[in-house]
């Protein structure tokens, strides 16, 4: 072991006892979520991937409810490959990280089209296909295929990280993080699955990021971060920046049916392909251009606020008109009642504060 910023070092008799107690642990109390499937039962790799992909930088508890009504609409791979695009962002909305989306769309086509409807069976094979990068291929090919692979995601980061007292800080400490995480998963076969799994609900009910719970913890006996009474301390992290302000205007627009002027996104950029309302860019406050398709007619002396990652964003609700007969390209006509469900967050806030005002 070269890692030079753990203080701790624990024996591999020690690691397989502590492996031990965590998979024994899990058997007892793992969460019970639609994508776990019983003892002695096999995989379909397809809800595996479907539900890694929402699980990413989203809680068990958002995604459940969009997990199951994606398997009522697409059952199979192949099903969601025919899907339209559309209709999958449209059913993402309220999810977040659209991006998602849009490849978990093209990942769904390749294995349909090209794969035969079959998903790879090694970590490196899944890493090649849209939207699957190192964390999520290792934990399909662990769940699913029981590969013996290394799973880390911020759970099983946090949990390692204060098991070792990790000084070094997140982000650079990923690299540390993982070299550590890597010696309980060695030599344990195809029940890497299983110990991913564990290490994550670990995280996400015992060794969370507050208060974490340790009389309830598994291996609080070999953690260093408990031993020092500094559990809240690990994982060290990077000073975060301060979250930028963004300013928008957002326009509503409607017509003689009591329909509503809407817009779909381009591909790329923020919110890509999703359906929202007609705005302007979103930056400092005096450089807010209309677009040249609408006119602005007044302030409704409404905000609404919404937090994206990388910035704080004030969306000031605008009543506007078209600057010419008919939509240009990008821009529809619809019922503002049945819009609002495909709507991404911020855009819904927005609506739906137009619609109670
Ligand atoms: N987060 C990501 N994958 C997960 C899984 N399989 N179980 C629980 N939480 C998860």
């Amino acid at each position: 072991m070269t890692v030079t910023q753990v203080s701790n070092k624990v024996s591999e008799k020690d690691i397989e006892e502590y492996r031990g107690q965590l998979l024994d642990w899990y058997d007892q109390h793992e969460r019970h979520v639609p994508w776990r499937i019983p003892a002695g039962e096999t995989s379909d790799p397809y809800r595996v991937w479907l539900s890694e992909i929402m699980c990413q930088q989203t809680t068990v508890q958002a995604v459940i409810p969009y997990y199951t009504k994606f398997l009522e609409i697409w059952p199979k791979v192949e099903d969601l490959a025919s899907a339209k695009q559309e209709e999958v962002m449209a059913q993402w909305a309220g999810l977040g990280y659209y991006a998602r989306a849009r490849n978990l769309h093209k990942c769904a086509q390749v294995v349909a089209n090209d794969l035969n409807g079959e998903f790879p069976d090694t970590q490196e094979a899944l890493k090649e296909l849209p939207g699957i990068g190192d964390y999520t291929s290792a934990a399909i090919a662990a769940i699913a295929y029981g590969r013996e692979t290394v799973v880390v995601d911020g759970n099983v980061e946090r949990v390692i990280a204060r098991f070792y007292a990790v000084e070094e800080a997140l982000p650079k400490a990923k690299s540390t993080l993982k070299t550590l995480a890597a010696e309980f998963y060695e030599g344990l076969g195809n029940e890497c699955g299983h110990l991913a799994q564990a290490f994550m609900d670990l995280g996400a009910n015992v060794c969370i990021p507050k208060a974490p719970r340790c009389m309830l913890c598994p291996i609080a006996d070999g953690c260093t971060a408990r031993k020092r009474g500094q559990q809240t301390d690990f994982p060290v992290k990077a000073a975060k920046k301060a979250r930028p302000q963004r300013f928008g205007k957002v326009y509503f627009i409607d017509n003689d049916n009591n329909e509503m002027l809407f817009h779909r996104r381009e591909e790329k950029g923020l919110l890509g392909g999703m359906v929202g309302l007609p705005t302007t860019e979103w930056g400092a406050k005096d450089t807010l251009n209309t677009p040249n398709a609408i006119k602005s007619v007044k302030s409704l002396k409404l905000n609404v606020y919404h937090v994206f990652t990388h910035f704080d964003l004030e969306l000031e609700l605008c009543k506007g008109t078209l600057t010419e007969a008919e939509p240009p390209e990008g821009y529809f006509w619809a019922d503002p009642y049945n819009e609002l469900e495909n709507l991404p967050t911020a855009f819904k806030k927005a609506l739906k504060s137009y619609l109670n005002a």
